[in-house]
């Protein structure tokens, strides 16, 4: 395993809208495994493939449950009940702010093999799958922040 470097916001790569994942193969496994170690490493929530510079839809989250792998996610319900949080990105350091996010969600998504499954996750954990499924179509969260806050690191 290895550490990636995290791309930075202005990078023009995390603005791209990424490819499907394809080949469940040793080459994604890697990835995959590096990534882990550069979340836990960077303390974050989660992490999306573009953030290291590759634009294929994969992404993990650690909610503090674990590392869960989400292989050509996609959101299949929002909760219509709502909540103000506030959120940060590890392409986006120092910068924290307010926004509205769902209180649950229902995704799919495949595993490191390509075999899907279907998850309700609430709370930080459906915030991240939020996030981070933006991040595949090139949002970042600071085109949605209601307002900034300064939080000190
Ligand atoms: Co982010």
């Amino acid at each position: 395993m290895a550490i990636r470097n995290i791309v930075n916001k202005r990078d023009d790569i995390l603005r791209k809208v990424c490819k499907p994942v394809e080949k469940f193969d040793e080459k994604l496994w890697t990835l995959l495994d590096d990534m882990a170690e550069t979340l836990e490493k960077a303390q974050g929530a989660g992490l999306a493939a573009p953030q290291v510079g590759i634009l294929r839809r994969a992404v993990i989250i650690d909610a503090g449950e674990g590392v869960c792998e989400l292989i050509n996610p996609e959101i299949l319900e929002k909760s219509e009940e709502t909540h103000k949080v506030i959120e940060g990105c590890l392409s986006c350091p120092g910068e924290w702010g307010y926004v509205i996010r769902p209180v649950k969600v229902k995704f799919k998504a495949q595993d490191r093999h390509g075999n899907w499954y279907e998850k309700v996750v609430s709370d930080l954990f459906a915030q991240a799958v939020c996030h981070e499924t933006e991040h595949l179509d090139g949002q970042l969260f600071i085109d949605i922040v209601e307002e900034f806050v300064d939080v000190e690191e």
